[in-house]
């Protein structure tokens, strides 16, 4: 049997989910679907022709790989590696074509990253043998909001509504990008691309809300209506508080604000990423939202010619770790195959 490596064509967009999602399965739970791939496919940053591949083995797809760089800066070259656990011998081919490419696409002291699940062992082993090692676990928190939730309460003098379309567009991207300058290694999404993958389908405005001081936006929840093709799950893509309402319990209220309106639409889960290592202390924010009911997943990443991501996932009964260094011991690892982070943009290029 001999593994082919070629471009990805539109087409093989449900046999591309397929395989990432038998990946995923085997370590949690499937969370690509088709039109995401085709997403991907076609997002403006992406070059599919030159960056990623398919490996096919007697004629069907049994692993994808690509890196991608929205910037296209060279600073961090993302590779993402998904394949079916019952032909791992892919991956080592899939591995050294992105980490070729990502080379060249890397500017001086550009780093590469990589995901993996924490049960990935054979992956992660792969990884770590060529140079990744572990750099901060990224979590991803998901609750059950079928019980009693909280009111929220909105610091005094704040107001809210829903997004307005055009009107609010510039004004919620600023809050966005201004937001999420704190987090670490910062990179700013282009405009054309941060309206690319808010408004993919399914878009939904009623689900993103904005907190209000006078005319000025203090913050935003912006939300999804699904994840991973589950109409029962909701997501929050993006919560940033500007700095000057920080620090008066609104991040709060507009996380519990969406947990609510999420809920209101029959969602009966609600989930997001979040790196564990969160300078402005989304996190411990994140596990009073959830009310200790979280399950969170973690990732990891590494440094070696630049440095790396091993996703790390893992489910947690009570509050996930937060010193971004060691799983607890005695929880029980889930899954993971690209951990998404608190923005607008999916898959594992956006590791938290
Ligand atoms: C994370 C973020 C949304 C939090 O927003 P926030 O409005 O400051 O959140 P809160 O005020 O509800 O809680 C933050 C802290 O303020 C404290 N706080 C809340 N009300 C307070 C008050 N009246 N007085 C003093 N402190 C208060 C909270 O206890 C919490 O403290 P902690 O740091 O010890 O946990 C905001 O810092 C942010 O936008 N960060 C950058 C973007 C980002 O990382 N987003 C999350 C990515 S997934």
């Amino acid at each position: 049997m001999s593994i082919e490596l070629r471009p990805p064509k539109r087409e093989d967009a449900a046999d591309v989910a397929d395989a990432l999602n038998r990946f995923s399965r085997a370590f949690g739970m499937p969370e690509e679907t088709t039109s995401g791939i085709e997403n991907w496919f076609a997002a403006p940053s992406a070059d599919i022709e030159n960056d990623a591949r398919v490996a096919v083995l007697d004629g069907e797809i049994v692993g994808y790989a690509d890196v991608s760089d929205s910037t296209r800066e060279g600073r961090f070259l993302w590779i993402d590696t998904g394949f079916d656990p019952a032909h791992p011998d892919v991956v080592a081919p899939l591995l050294d074509f992105t980490e070729e490419r990502a080379r060249q696409l890397a500017a001086p002291g550009g780093a590469i990253r990589a995901g993996a699940p924490e049960p990935a062992a054979g992956l992660r082993k792969l990884l770590e043998s060529r140079g990744f090692a572990f750099h901060h676990f990224s979590l991803r928190m998901a609750a059950d909001v079928t019980g009693e939730l909280p009111e929220p309460v909105w610091p005094g003098g704040i107001s809210g509504r829903r997004f307005r379309g055009p009107d609010d567009e510039q004004a919620v991207y600023g809050a966005h990008q201004e937001t999420f300058a704190d987090q670490r290694d910062f990179e700013p999404d282009p405009f054309e691309d941060w309206q690319y993958w808010s408004y993919r389908d399914p878009f939904d405005p009623e689900l993103w809300f904005l907190a209000l001081d006078g005319e000025q936006i203090a913050g935003i929840a912006l939300c999804r209506s699904e994840w991973g093709g589950d109409t029962d799950f909701g997501w929050v893509s993006v919560l940033g508080v500007r700095r000057p309402w920080r620090r008066r319990g609104l991040g709060l209220a507009l996380l519990q604000h969406a947990f609510r309106e999420l809920r209101a639409r029959g969602k009966s889960r609600v989930g997001l990423g979040v790196d564990a290592e969160n300078p402005t202390g989304a996190v411990r924010l994140y596990e009073r939202g959830y009310g200790g009911r979280a399950q969170a997943h973690l990732v990891r990443q590494a440094g070696g010619l630049g440095w790396r991501d091993v996703a790390a996932p893992r489910q947690v009964s009570g509050l996930p770790d937060t010193d971004g260094r060691r799983p607890r011991p005695g929880l029980r690892v889930s899954r993971l195959r690209a951990g998404v982070r608190c923005r607008s943009r999916p898959r594992s290029a956006r590791l938290g």
